[in-house]
């Protein structure tokens, strides 16, 4: 990308960093998160053409309250300083900034005081004032000298503030947020006093990494492990763009996938898209691995095994690659988010599918610079068919922590049967999307019933769906009745063997999403 059209977001540890990150991009200008320890030069020398301050959790008394350099502020770039960047901005440049009387989070109405190009087309709602979500306890009293105050809330005697002649911006509250209606407005007005080319879309994303591809990898031929998931199935599809024939896909069918995604894959890598695919069916391998384990732990680390194992089986036969390319994204990328440290958001445990690294192979990471959305819609623009594109995250480990206890090929198909009604019935319901996961686990116990003239003693279905961000924290999804009723009369009139379905109400934490 060129460095002429990026901004940095300089994280001081805010929830919503990636979401300022992401609005930018959503404006068409490709923007990267810095850890706020990032040294001057190193920021300057990247070319950015604007600087945004993200929010954060300190207050600029703390002792050890990370800082920017006061020199950022004279080096000629534009810089716009949101909540904590704000307090910051002005405590460095010789404002007054004071602990507020009163905490103020949510909602507030703003008065525009001022004029400002930050400002240009933010209209005053009925009210006479603009909506906008805060979230702090210090504030600034009194702007640093060459600024002028833009705005003001009952609480919060600065809201905004300018210095024009040195391009030096701040806002109080959180443009970035959906409860700022008009916060993409300011973000517009920033990138407009920022000069920058506004150039970032996925088709250009597309063109750009399609050549650097071919560049790096020249003749060599690139194996690609296909998931089923949508960022290896992304990564396999615009690989294949670049250089046809060298890439060879490979699917390691575990057994432990829902209903027809074997299939699925197949069908679209084979016969769509017409891509080199090795599909090996190792279902029996890992069923064997996993006979007499019930630990949630011990499993994982069996089918992780496995997994390595097969691999290594199936690779040696296919030949010099000395490429792998991996669907790693920028969540995954952004190593210190947080001036604290690596960001506690990086989960390592999970990673399955992971190689060792004594394969040797050449790493492609093509959608390294993405966010799962700007992912999802490669893959559209690339041709994916939507049951791909916007598949729900599935564990590496699929099914197996899903049948509680241990894993046989009865229960998996019982779990299979009632897993494909949830996902049906989700699907027509329309919630596919706004759900972040929806899901069947079969527990392990039987309850009684009856069916007809007979009892019956059968095994339990739970149901799970939840609403979340990053499953680093999740809340149970309020489903209507109505869907929850049909599905479990589909599931106990359809699964022989399910005689109850129960649904899961508990939020993460203290739970997790998976029930193993
Ligand atoms: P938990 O259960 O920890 O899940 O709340 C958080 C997210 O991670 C997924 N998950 C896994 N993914 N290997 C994976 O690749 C795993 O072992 C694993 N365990 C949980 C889970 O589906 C959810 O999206």
């Amino acid at each position: 990308m060129d460095a002429a059209d990026k901004i940095a977001v300089l994280d001081f540890g805010a929830q919503y960093t990636q979401l300022i990150a992401r609005r930018i991009r959503e404006l068409s200008v490709y923007s990267e998160i810095l850890p706020c320890t990032v040294p001057l030069d190193d920021l300057l020398g990247a070319g950015y053409k604007g600087i945004i301050l993200s929010g954060g959790p300190s207050s600029v008394y703390e002792e050890d309250a990370p800082l920017p350099p006061k020199d950022l502020f004279k080096a000629g770039i534009p810089v716009l300083g949101i909540c904590y960047g704000m307090q910051a901005m002005g405590y460095l440049l010789g404002g007054q900034v004071v602990p507020s009387e009163r905490r103020e989070y949510g909602r507030a109405e703003v008065r525009l005081t001022g004029t400002s190009p930050l400002l240009r087309r933010v209209e005053p709602e009925a009210s006479g004032q603009v909506t906008v979500w805060m979230s702090h306890g210090d504030s600034v009293l009194k702007p640093p000298p060459g600024f002028t105050a833009l705005a003001t809330t009952a609480n919060c005697p600065v809201a905004a503030m300018a210095d024009e002649a040195r391009r030096l911006y701040a806002v109080q509250f959180h443009p970035e947020v959906a409860h700022t209606p008009q916060g993409r407005t300011i973000l517009e007005n920033f990138l407009e006093v920022c000069g920058v080319k506004r150039l970032w879309s996925m088709a250009s994303f597309i063109d750009t990494t399609i050549d650097s591809i071919r560049q790096r990898v020249g003749q060599d031929r690139v194996l690609c492990a296909l998931s089923g998931g949508v960022d290896s199935a992304v990564v396999a599809v615009l690989v294949h763009r670049a250089i046809g024939d060298q890439l060879t896909c490979m699917f390691v069918d575990n057994g432990l996938l829902r209903k027809g995604e074997g299939d699925s894959v197949i069908h679209t890598f084979h016969d769509a898209f017409k891509i080199n695919l090795v599909h090996v069916d190792a279902s029996r391998r890992f069923l064997d691995a996993l006979r007499g384990v019930a630990d949630p732990e011990l499993k994982r680390k069996r089918i992780g095994a496995e997994f390595i194992a097969v691999f290594e089986d199936e690779t040696r036969g296919l030949g010099e690659i000395p490429w792998l390319a991996q669907g790693t994204l920028y969540p995954d990328v952004i190593e210190s988010v947080s001036f604290k440290g690596p960001s506690a958001t990086i989960k390592t445990h999970h990673n399955v599918g992971g190689l060792p690294a004594k394969m040797n192979f050449k790493l492609l990471e093509p959608l390294r610079e993405l966010f799962k959305d700007e992912v999802r819609r490669v893959g559209e623009l690339l041709g994916l068919p939507p049951e791909i594109v916007w598949r729900q995250p599935f564990p590496g480990p699929g099914l197996a922590i899903r049948v509680l206890g241990e894993v046989t090929p009865e229960r998996l198909d019982l779990l299979r049967e009632a897993d494909a009604i949830v996902q049906e019935e989700v699907r027509a319901a329309g919630l596919e999307r706004e759900l972040w996961q929806a899901f069947a686990v079969l527990l392990p116990v039987r309850t009684v019933g009856v069916m007809g003239d007979f009892r019956t003693y059968a095994q339990v279905i739970a149901l799970r769906a939840v609403m979340s961000q990053d499953a680093m924290t999740a809340d149970w999804a309020r489903l209507p009745y109505d869907l929850l009723g049909t599905i479990s009369n589909r599931i106990i009139n359809e699964v022989q063997g399910i005689n109850r379905v129960v649904f899961d109400i508990s939020s993460k934490p203290p739970s997790t999403i998976e029930w193993e």
